[in-house]
């Protein structure tokens, strides 16, 4: 190598930083999670937000084999999915709250986000 460290470790950082800025790639559900949701979702307990441990259980047996979708939805746009599943929504027993931000995730990782939360059951 005749190219000084220096230039090196950059080469590496912004290698490093291109990988992990790639859609889905190194993907953490647990880091995602305490980042974006755990300020409102406490697992197993009622929060800001409703306990998901609870929560998604009761959206799988509601929605069956839509419930990826509806869980890709909710991401998108909470405010829209509540309006678009009135009939869901008169399950959780009390008005919605319209309080949850948008969550700009893909397909992929919103599938591993719900995954690592329901391999959270205790
Ligand atoms: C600012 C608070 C807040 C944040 C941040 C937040 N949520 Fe929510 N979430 C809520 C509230 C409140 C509800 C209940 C819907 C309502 O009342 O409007 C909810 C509802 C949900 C539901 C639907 C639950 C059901 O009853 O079917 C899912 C799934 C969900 N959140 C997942 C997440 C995930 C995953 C994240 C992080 C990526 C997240 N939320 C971030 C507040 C939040």
């Amino acid at each position: 190598m005749t190219e000084p460290k220096g230039e090196n470790m950059k080469k590496l950082l912004l290698t490093v930083a291109l990988l992990s800025s790639t859609a889905g790639f190194a993907f953490n559900a647990q880091q995602e999670f305490q980042a974006k949701c755990q300020m409102c979702h406490t697992l197993g307990a009622q929060a800001v937000g409703p306990d998901l441990l609870m929560a998604i259980p009761r959206a799988r047996k509601f929605f069956g084999k839509k419930a990826d979708k509806f869980f890709l939805d909710f991401m998108k746009n909470p405010a829209a999915s509540i309006q678009a599943n009135p009939k869901y929504v008169a399950t959780w027993g009390k008005p919605a709250m319209n309080a949850m931000p948008p969550q700009p995730f893909n397909a992929d990782q919103v599938k591993k986000l719900i995954a690592w939360i329901e391999s959270q059951k205790k």
